[in-house]
């Protein structure tokens, strides 16, 4: 398939200070094909690049302003993407939404309280509970045969001890797009019991259109006051190396506590380069993330025919946005330790343990397909070599 997204058409990683392709051998012991930290294997948009390298041709790299143009640019993205009014007072800046988790636990809960967080899930979210000494209050989401279901009885019994809820929407790594319907849902619980709801959107831009829209939380009835909806343009256009993220609230109050938050952590402000190329983004990208997103929703779909007659064990179902796959291993017979100890160095391939998402991540591997088909092709031949029925005593 000769597009963009060719591997003959995209530049190798290697050399260029890239965590996943640079740093696997740190993180894996040895040079595995890496499939692990979210980011993808293709180039920025082509007016993103272009971006940069003008305003890099001007030697003078200071302080950096969050213009009118910028909050303009992010307020017409969502508008146009996803259909969400945005006001530009709404807006805030930070460093990424990593320092934005962290922040928002600091900033909107007091220590001891209890925050809600539905595992099992991207770490950040669990690592700032544990960090600001919160209580963790995880509810793992429900296996079903529609897929991951939110715990309702569950989080319904959590509501009335919690101050805070950390919402992954669409949510890492399980693969769901939460519905209008389960969001409405969430919303009323939460204003029911006075619990505020951050929401991590990092993907958000990513939702294959086919499976229902991404609805951002903030654009919902009921989340006029205690929401926060993060958002990022660093995985909408692969640029998540350059750190910055955006905070919407309409609620004002909320704002001003989150803001100074940020800004006693040093978080308030963004680098250079990131709002060049954020704002080339949000103005000229979306023919080229229609694109991608339409690719990637195509790419996981035949992953799970190239899975399937390679690796029947391993069970797997096309995520609704992004390109991580969660790939259920238990029928391999292999514990946590033995599991990823066959894919490093049996497989020769680097993935993300499912354990370190989590309660419900066990005998789950991650699985990122943000990257070329020959790749994966290479990444599938490995897995069937290293899961051979009989190295599993199946025989
Ligand atoms: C759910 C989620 N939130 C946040 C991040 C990272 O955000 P940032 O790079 O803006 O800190 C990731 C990256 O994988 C993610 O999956």
């Amino acid at each position: 398939m000769h597009n963009r997204f060719d591997p003959t058409l995209t530049p190798g990683r290697s050399g260029t200070a890239s965590m996943k392709w640079d740093g696997r051998k740190t993180k894996f012991g040895q040079e595995v094909l890496p499939l692990w930290v979210a980011d993808m294997d293709f180039p920025a948009p082509p007016c993103v690049s272009r971006a940069i390298q003008e305003r890099a041709e001007h030697p003078i790299y200071g302080y950096p302003f969050f213009s009118s143009e910028v909050k303009r640019a992010v307020c017409q993205w969502y508008e146009n993407w996803h259909g969400w009014h945005v006001a530009m007072d709404q807006v805030s800046i930070m460093r990424g939404v990593v320092p934005a988790l962290y922040t928002a636990v600091s900033a909107l809960s007091n220590p001891g309280d209890g925050v809600i967080v539905m595992t099992p899930v991207y770490p950040h979210l669990l690592k700032a509970v544990e960090a600001h000494g919160r209580r963790l209050f995880a509810s793992s989401l429900l296996e079903t045969e529609q897929g991951y279901q939110v715990n309702w009885p569950e989080l319904e019994k959590m509501m009335p001890r919690a101050r805070l809820l950390l919402l992954c929407s669409p949510h890492n790594p399980v693969g769901r797009v939460w519905s209008q319907t389960e969001l409405a849902y969430l919303i009323k619980l939460a204003r029911q019991h006075d619990v505020v709801i951050v929401s991590d959107e990092v993907h958000g831009d990513l939702a294959y259109p086919s499976m229902g829209p991404h609805r951002p939380l903030g654009s919902l009835p009921g989340t006029e006051t205690g929401v926060m909806t993060l958002l990022s343009a660093g995985k909408s256009f692969n640029i998540a190396g350059l750190e910055l993220a955006i905070g919407v609230t309409t609620d004002a109050k909320l704002k001003r506590r989150f803001d100074e938050a940020l800004r006693i952590g040093g978080l308030s402000e963004a680098n250079l380069f990131a709002l060049v190329a954020a704002e080339a983004g949000w103005r000229g990208a979306a023919p080229w993330l229609r694109e991608l997103v339409d690719y990637l929703a195509d790419t996981a779909q035949w992953l799970k025919g190239a899975l399937h007659s390679a690796v029947p064990e391993i069970g797997y179902e096309p995520p609704e946005f992004g390109y991580l796959a969660w790939l259920d291993c238990r029928e391999c017979g292999l514990d946590d330790s033995e599991l990823q100890h066959r894919m490093v160095n049996v497989a020769g391939l680097g993935l993300n343990s499912g354990i370190d998402f989590g309660p419900g991540g066990e005998g789950f591997m991650r699985l990122n397909f943000g990257t070329s088909r020959s790749i994966l092709m290479e990444a599938i031949s490995r897995l069937q070599k290293a899961f051979e029925r009989q190295d599993l005593g199946f025989q």
